[in-house]
């Protein structure tokens, strides 16, 4: 994803306007990846009364900002068609005008498919590679080599720290990646996890455990919504729970909502009060947050069903509602134990 950025930037030389990464917000820390390369990450906002599904208008009004703008240039468009962190399996139509655009731009493209294989049972997972290759000749010829597809692979086996995924681009794009501008940072990386994840992705067992993954994140959907709803006193509206990726969106306490830092607070007061650190919607440090606050956290839903259910379960036990009042920073108490 990087190494893209630096291929682009290297392609773009000469070119004195500011290049833009537009991406989904909230998203995953794209700022943290391009912006070290001088770019600067744009969003067409995931609005929780659309159910977080992107829009092409508010994709067009960013789209027509950035054209309008003598020092900026479209550079880079982010698709992540299971999205982080809404859980959003992104509409193909969507994908596929998204590509068009950046395309028509004289754009990179990323696809970004971190959580491919990870969604619930009986969802059809978008393949945004398979719409864009779809596209591929009727794009510019310009445009033709300047996309690539990233899958780690660490969300749906659970290995993040192995560091290990797939990347699919033009044969030319891909032999830069790898040959020259990868070298820097992953000359003899991970040598010895690849044969296992190999092995592993051969072995039918990868297959049946990824099976087993989408019955049970649908399950724990299903418990973590009835919990909030039925026990913590959530409106339905205030739950997201999405399909895919390994992740859900709740709100903040209707209180917390009202507050421009009521995201962290509750964050803070419940892992203080519970020992439950839940994610906020922005990935750290937040900046875009502070332009568009959006008073959701997210919960990861990987761990055991069991222990999901204990969290909800002290969250309840220490008076945590949509309803609650604000609580005053000296009540806070850090558990012992
Ligand atoms: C949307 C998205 N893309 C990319 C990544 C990076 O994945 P990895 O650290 O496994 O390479 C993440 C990790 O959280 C992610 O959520």
């Amino acid at each position: 994803m990087f190494d893209f950025g630096r291929l682009l930037r290297d392609q773009d030389e000469g070119d004195r306007r500011t290049p833009v990464v537009v991406a989904a917000g909230p998203s995953w820390d794209y700022q943290g990846v391009y912006e070290a390369l001088g770019y600067r990450v744009r969003y067409h906002q995931l609005r929780p009364e659309r159910g977080f599904a992107p829009s092409d208008d508010d994709l067009d009004v960013l789209l027509a900002e950035v054209d309008a703008r003598p020092d900026e240039r479209l550079a880079l468009m982010v698709v992540n068609a299971q999205h982080n962190p809404t859980a959003v399996n992104w509409d193909p139509q969507f994908v596929a005008s998204s590509i068009r655009k950046a395309a028509g731009r004289g754009a990179g493209i990323l696809v970004d498919d971190a959580y491919y294989a990870v969604h619930d049972d009986e969802v059809v997972p978008t393949s945004a590679l398979a719409v864009l290759l779809e596209q591929l000749a009727d794009l510019p010829a310009s445009a033709r080599q300047r996309w690539l597809m990233v899958r780690s692979l660490g969300k749906q086996f659970h290995c993040n720290g192995w560091g290990i995924g797939a990347m699919v681009a033009d044969p030319q794009t891909l032999d830069l990646l790898v040959n020259r501008y990868c070298l820097h940072n992953c000359l003899m990386y991970g040598g010895g996890y690849q044969p296992a994840m190999a092995r592993w992705l051969a072995d039918p067992a990868s297959g049946e455990f990824l099976a087993r993954q989408r019955v049970t994140y649908r399950q724990r959907r299903t418990v973590i919504g009835e919990f909030l709803t039925g026990r913590l006193g959530y409106p339905t509206e205030a739950v997201h729970l999405g399909e895919c990726s390994s992740y859900l969106m709740l709100s903040v306490p209707r209180e917390y909502a009202l507050l421009p830092d009521g995201v962290e607070r509750f964050r803070w007061d419940c892992f203080a009060a519970t020992g439950v650190l839940l994610a906020p919607a922005w990935p750290w440090p937040y900046p875009a947050s502070v332009d568009t606050p959006l008073p959701y956290v997210r919960m990861f839903i990987g761990p055991e069903t069991e222990l999901i259910r204990t969290a909800l379960t002290r969250l309840e036990s220490a008076g945590f509602h949509h309803d609650m009042p604000v609580r005053r920073p000296e009540s806070r108490s850090v558990p012992m134990g």
